[in-house]
């Protein structure tokens, strides 16, 4: 992630004066990066949390259907968009294109009329890797697109060559120089790509390319997440005509003109299972409304095995424990596996479960940078490769901590909920990126959670010292 010098733009109100032509004053994001002291989050543990959570819309979800409104001229409306970082990038990413949006409340307006950017700026797409996501549809709709080479969390390489190598197959060029991928093609045409690995944004961006290529396009080993289900919706609802999606072979039929269309986005699977894990670290009881819970399915069969009590709803989740908790063996893996968003989260748990247990993680390098600062306030995780060995139970305890990245952070929020004393959690930043008021539905449920600005006076860095002192 990317950092820069502080700006007052950051996370204010603003007359927007974008190329894109938005009506009314809308949220704005720092376009020359995040600023290095971005503020932190300070947690005095030991809050046993209950009550409601609504969740917001999935970030993984909002970032594509916003991307895929620029196969259309026409005004496409998205709504239970969750107001965090991630999204206010991907805004001015479409700004940038020259696309007019304005996101009131939860809902974006987004119009890619005429007269289109071919170009998505290296100030941009650097501080998130998902603008990538903006290929497939702009080669589709301009024949052509300059993307910089992303940048993103701080999880291993994160390489991008299964979109491009799909983006070939399709029809399109691609060559990579100072630092820019150039895409251009005559016309696009359907065809058969497989995918060494189901990756999600590379099944994105190719279902996006293909429904504008002529005739018809096989995915196979596509992504089967929900977000790709929800992509698949949005884009039918536009006019496409597709089959298959959220299992391995997805069918595109293309070249059909697309429209505007209206479209809610599904609840975050990746927010549910936070605050789920957040309730049981205190023994509490909460309970997640709006997901479908067979978008969490294994994770919550995990958290039953560990001694957490479910209880499913139509559209909610409740998780209660009153007794102790056992140790599970986790591997992540692609939907409807394990999933890798929920492991460093996940780890809190198993470290105050009474025994051992191994997390293997299956789909990004690195994915354990979050492990020296678990282990600082006091858990007990060693790691082997893409195995860490989780051994409890621990007794936490509260000091100042860095979060490495956007799961890392929350995972640090939800281990200073039950650590002795207070936790600050500094790179606030990197949760912001991913949730929408994480500090205020946190103290919704009795935590004692501030998230505290940059510009506000240092805070104590005492271990144990009061709230009161620390705020
Ligand atoms: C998306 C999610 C992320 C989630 C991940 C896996 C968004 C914005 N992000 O990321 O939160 O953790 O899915 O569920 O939706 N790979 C390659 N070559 C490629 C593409 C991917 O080698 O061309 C590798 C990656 O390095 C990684 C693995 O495949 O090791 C999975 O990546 P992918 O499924 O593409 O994840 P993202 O779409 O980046």
């Amino acid at each position: 992630m990317s950092r820069g010098t502080p700006t007052s733009r950051s996370l204010t109100r603003v007359k927007s004066t974008s190329a894109g032509g938005v009506s009314g004053y809308t949220e704005s994001y720092p376009v020359d990066g995040i600023p290095e002291n971005s503020g932190r989050f300070v947690v005095r543990g030991g809050a046993r949390l209950a009550g409601d959570v609504v969740l917001a819309g999935a970030k993984n979800s909002a970032l594509k259907l916003m991307a895929a409104s620029l196969l259309t001229p026409e005004p496409c409306v998205i709504s239970r968009v969750p107001r965090i970082t991630d999204v206010f990038t991907m805004v001015e990413v479409l700004r940038s294109l020259g696309v007019a949006v304005d996101f009131e409340g939860d809902e974006l307006r987004i119009a890619a009329g005429d007269g289109l950017s071919d170009c998505a700026p290296y100030e941009l797409v650097r501080t998130m890797r998902a603008s990538i996501v903006v290929m497939g549809p702009m080669v589709a709709r301009l024949g052509r697109a300059t993307i910089a080479m992303p940048g993103g969390c701080n999880i291993g390489p994160r390489r991008i060559d299964f979109h491009l190598r799909g983006l070939e197959k399709l029809g399109a060029r691609v060559e990579i120089e100072h630092g820019f991928i150039k895409l251009s093609c005559d016309r696009l045409r359907g065809a058969v790509v497989p995918l060494d690995y189901p990756s999600v944004g590379a099944t994105e961006n190719l279902l996006m390319a293909a429904t504008a290529a002529e005739g018809e396009t096989v995915i196979e080993n596509a992504a089967r997440e929900p977000e790709i289900v929800d992509l698949a919706e949005y884009l039918s609802s536009m006019g496409a005509c597709i089959e298959g999606a959220g299992t391995s072979s997805v069918h595109v039929q293309g070249g059909r003109p697309l429209h505007g269309t209206q479209h809610q986005v599904i609840a975050d699977r990746i927010e549910a299972g936070t605050y789920l894990i957040a309730g049981a670290v205190g023994a509490g009881d909460v309970t997640v409304h709006g997901l479908e819970p067979h978008h969490l399915e294994l994770f919550l069969t995990k958290l039953h095995l560990m001694g957490v009590e479910i209880q499913e709803g139509k559209h909610s989740m409740r998780a209660s424990r009153s007794g102790p908790l056992r140790p599970v063996d986790i591997s992540t893996l692609p939907h409807p596996g394990f999933p890798t968003d929920l492991q460093a989260q996940v780890m809190v748990l198993l470290s105050l479960a009474d025994g051992t247990s191994i997390v293997t993680e299956n789909v990004f390098e690195n994915r354990f940078v979050v492990v020296d600062e678990l282990n600082r306030l006091g858990a007990g995780i060693t790691t082997s490769g893409h195995h860490a060995v989780v051994t409890g139970p621990r007794a936490l305890t509260g000091t100042v901590v860095e979060a490495p990245d956007l799961r890392g952070g929350a995972a640090l929020v939800i281990a200073g909920l039950v650590a002795e004393g207070s936790t600050e959690i500094r790179g606030a930043h990197h949760i912001d990126r991913g949730y929408e008021g994480f500090a205020d539905k946190l103290t919704a449920l009795g935590a004692n959670v501030t998230r505290v600005q940059a510009d506000e006076t240092p805070l104590a860095r005492t271990t144990g010292a009061s709230a009161r002192t620390l705020r």
